[in-house]
């Protein structure tokens, strides 16, 4: 009943009476005044005006499983939906449903998370009401070699929903960071589970720092959230949403196609680290090189002091000098 009486609001141009919502509800008015009293515990911001009635607003700070589904525009992705006030890992509770069996498409969504995980065993600060924290399964039919692809996939279509929503034009630091001017806005964890030769699932892990104030000391010049770049706060649940959307139509190409051709001149477009030294860091030591791009493979392809040129596939290395050296 409260989310139809939130759809009635978010339809509605202007006020809407407390009769006229009582009646289309086929409830009293005092239950009507009830759950909008519930709606404005959830966070929406409703004016209740004396001889006019009700009114929404405000939805763009509230994050529910009920305002990311209003701007989705898939097929499978987000379709299956589990939001939580509070979750240990988004990542950790995803890989459960998908060992019970869960589909692709299951989308775990978290305001807050207490043993968020980032990459390399880091922790990933989880804190509520400002950050977007989400997963969602894949069950692909490709091999495994082909799995790591995915998060630039995800990192493609996580720079064009901040775009699409927020107007900030980032960067991607190749393979799994969102940033802008040398300062992370998103980190993406895949992580997949194989039985035998072939991908059980995946996985992809995507934190987004959204409307963060402020951030803990270490990260204070590394991190940068998007309403520090905009000055108002940002949508969360529209975010969500507008990845989904991207991811899916990205992701429909790579599987026809099997590899990442068809977005190779877009992503290099965005790709952070062509204008300067980077340094690679891999188990055979540390190299200083530039990069030049990615290849279909998703590798990335880089030139060294001496002008020879190699390849380096994600998870074999992780690149230094793009944060704090601006
Ligand atoms: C990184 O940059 O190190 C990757 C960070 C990934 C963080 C996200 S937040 C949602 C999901 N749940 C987790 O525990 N981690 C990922």
């Amino acid at each position: 009943m409260k989310e139809k009486l939130l759809h009635l609001l978010q339809q509605a141009d202007d006020f809407m009476s407390g009769q006229k919502l009582s009646e289309q509800l086929g409830i009293s008015r005092t239950a009507v005044w009830k759950y909008i009293r519930q709606l404005e515990e959830d966070g929406y911001v409703i004016e209740a005006v004396k001889n006019r009635g009700y009114r929404i607003s405000s939805s763009a700070e509230v994050m529910n499983a009920f305002e990311i589904t209003r701007y989705l525009e898939t097929g499978w992705l987000g379709r299956s939906l589990e939001f939580h006030d509070v979750i240990g890992s988004t990542n950790t509770r995803a890989k459960q449903q998908a060992d019970g069996g869960a589909p692709e498409g299951l989308l775990v969504v978290a305001d807050r998370q207490k043993s968020g995980r980032g990459r390399l065993g880091r922790a990933w600060s989880s804190p509520a009401g400002c950050g977007l924290f989400f997963t969602y399964v894949l069950r692909p039919e490709y091999e495994p070699a082909r799995a790591s692809m995915v998060t630039l996939l995800a990192a493609m279509a996580m720079h064009d929903a901040i775009a699409q929503e927020t107007g900030v034009q980032s960067m991607i630091k190749w393979p799994n960071d969102i940033i802008y001017d040398g300062r992370k806005i998103c980190g993406i964890l895949t992580e997949m589970s194989t039985e035998e030769t072939r991908i059980s699932y995946i996985v992809t892990g995507i934190g987004v720092n959204v409307n963060n104030e402020s951030f803990p000391e270490d990260l204070q010049d590394k991190a940068v959230s998007l309403s520090m770049l905009t000055g108002r706060k940002e949508n969360r649940s529209a975010i969500c949403a507008a990845f989904c959307n991207h991811f899916e139509h990205y992701y429909k190409d790579f599987v026809e196609t099997g590899d990442l051709a068809f977005m190779v001149e877009d992503y290099n477009k965005l790709l952070a680290g062509t204008d300067r030294d980077v340094i690679i860091a891999s188990p055979e030591g540390e190299q200083i090189c530039r990069a030049t791009g990615i290849d279909a493979d998703g590798s990335l392809c880089v030139v060294l002091p001496d002008g020879s040129s190699m390849k380096v596939s994600s998870g074999e290395v992780s690149i230094r000098g793009i944060y704090g050296h601006k």
